[in-house]
């Protein structure tokens, strides 16, 4: 098969949602479609859920919740489809936001009883910034839910997204008949039998008869005055505007009862995009492009805790990878071959052989890698868009046995280069500052530190808010910002000067007072969103 039929086979994509809306239900109902498990049914028994494949490190078994991410790779209608995993704590979304960095389009879910939530919203803003096509999956009608005119209003104003649903739903919760497809005119029926769920499909018109007889007057009539309001409020779904980001088809449905998966799965191969372009410092790599190139996007520590082995997770973008060839590793400047690279196919790890764009290819590192590293045939070029963004819980890392600082050291560097945090450092006292998103990772930290380098810490609360990097053209004014704002001021990974601001006002009113500094909420500043 030539370059171009594999990357037209690809389809790349995460879906994302605030925990508990039903992304863990929803990804296992779509394995089952792509036969990548065998265990219908046992969604149910939590097992799948505790045994999934993201379930890789100690501390994750301990909480009980997803800390990594991890990637599925299954066969549907002749497309091979990867889903990234994202965590759904929100204390690890810095960790979803990168994933969000390769790939190619996301699945939404909403809980149609809770509607849209905080961490849906936060998600949403990364997706924004690159412009992500996105699906929605309205999920739970199994259950009262919000009225779906509704539930579409709070979509747009709150996701700040045009929205147009594909199927409309008769009734919710006790009383929940089944979906209605827009566009293929077919009514799709949700009856539970006992303990099992039927769902037969009628094709039947809105000015059918039949429908009445199907679904009763009142149901029906219902039904054609809100399809009727639909169409009236709502452009026409257009592949285009969803393909750019900017319109987001909605489907119906209950993942727990497979009601309404299959139709997304159908249409999500059929709109969405194959592997696309990826900006880099110097031009645009097109997936076509016969040079290999590709980025790290996540790195995963720690599988056998006995060794100190990382997987660093690499998305392809162009040209071919193949397994023991050398590819040159932009940052470090030296060439590099992998002899035992691996997919993720049928959720079992397997030696890949070569890959394509879209895929993620997982490689053993022993501490070269750092997320956003870019690997390429010879070329200098570094993948943009992988932004670290500011953290919104700071502590400073206190060392608890002075024999062990080297060990600390290691670690927290380690750490930090895997993405499970930000560190800061103080040129005064050489401090150290970690900067997180959720108080968990502060947890996380104490205990690999601990467990993997023997490294005891404990953590003193700062007093600042949010962390912005500074720039300057003048670079004397930056200099004097940076003298006089002192112990405010750490270093990042590269280290790039950053304010840590003790409130969104301080950066406000130090915005106003220095008009040569600028002000950045990620770590990258051309595709930064404004203070
Ligand atoms: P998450 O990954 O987004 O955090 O959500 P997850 O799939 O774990 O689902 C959260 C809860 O919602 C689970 O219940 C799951 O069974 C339930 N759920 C998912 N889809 C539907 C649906 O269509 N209808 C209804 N009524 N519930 C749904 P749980 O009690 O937390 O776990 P479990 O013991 O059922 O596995």
């Amino acid at each position: 098969m030539s370059n171009i039929q594999e990357i037209k086979k690809r389809r790349t994509f995460a879906i994302i949602s605030h925990p508990d809306a039903g992304k863990t239900t929803l990804t296992e109902k779509l394995l089952l479609f792509g036969g990548a498990i065998q265990t219908a049914g046992a969604v149910k028994s939590n097992k799948i859920k505790k045994t999934a494949t993201s379930d890789f490190m100690e501390i994750e078994k301990q909480r009980g919740i997803s800390v990594a991410t991890s990637v599925m790779t299954f066969e549907y209608k002749d497309l091979l489809i990867n889903i990234l995993d994202t965590p759904g704590h929100k204390d690890f979304a810095e960790d979803t936001y990168r994933t969000l960095t390769a790939v190619d389009s996301v699945i939404l879910v909403i809980d149609c009883v809770k509607g849209v939530e905080e961490q849906t919203e936060r998600l949403m803003e990364v997706c924004r910034m690159r412009n992500t096509p996105v699906i929605i999956f309205i999920n739970k009608l199994d259950r009262e839910g919000q009225n779906p005119f509704d539930l579409l209003d709070e979509l747009e104003t709150k996701l700040n997204i045009r929205v147009r649903p594909l199927t409309w739903p008769i009734n919710m919760g006790s009383d929940f008949k089944g979906v209605y497809s827009l566009y293929e005119q077919k009514l799709y029926f949700f009856k539970i039998n006992k303990t099992k769920v039927e769902s037969d499909v009628a094709e039947v018109s809105l000015d059918d008869e039949n429908l009445d007889t199907l679904v009763g007057e009142r149901d029906g009539n219902q039904l054609r005055e809100d399809v009727e309001l639909v169409e009236g409020v709502y452009d026409t779904f257009s592949e285009e505007a969803y393909q750019k980001g900017e319109l987001a088809p909605v489907f119906f449905g209950s993942a727990i009862n497979n009601f309404g998966v299959k139709e997304l799965l159908d249409t999500f191969c059929q709109i969405s995009p194959t592997p696309q372009p990826r900006p880099t410092d110097a031009r645009k790599v097109e997936p076509t492009e016969p040079k290999f190139s590709g980025f790290i996007f996540k790195i995963h520590a720690n599988l056998d805790p006995r060794h100190r082995d990382r997987i660093a997770f690499l998305r392809i973008c162009s040209g071919k990878f193949e397994r023991n060839k050398f590819y040159h590793h932009v940052r470090l400047d030296k060439d590099v071959r992998f002899a035992s690279p691996f997919s993720f196919m049928a959720s079992a790890k397997s030696v890949m052989e070569e890959g394509f764009p879209g895929d993620v290819v997982g490689l053993y590192d022993t501490g070269n890698f750092k997320i956003g590293d870019t690997l390429t045939e010879g070329e200098d070029l570094m993948f943009s868009g992988i932004p670290s963004f500011s953290p919104e819980i700071f502590k400073e890392l206190i060392n608890l046995d002075p024999m062990k600082s080297k060990q600390l050291e290691k670690g927290i560097q380690q750490l930090t280069d895997e993405g499970v945090a930000q560190l800061f450092t103080l040129d005064l006292g050489n401090r150290k500052i970690v900067g997180t998103v959720g108080e968990l990772q502060f947890d996380v930290i104490q205990y690999r530190l601990e467990h993997e380098y023997g490294a005891k810490c404990r953590w003193v609360p700062m007093n600042t808010a949010r962390a912005c990097w500074i720039t300057s053209d003048d670079k004397r004014k930056l200099d004097e910002f940076i003298r006089l704002k002192g112990n405010q001021i750490g270093y990042d990974k590269d280290r790039n000067p950053v304010f840590l601001a003790e409130s969104e006002w301080m950066i406000r009113m130090n915005r106003d007072n220095n008009p040569d500094i600028q002000f950045h909420f990620t770590s990258e500043f051309k595709t930064e969103t404004a203070v």
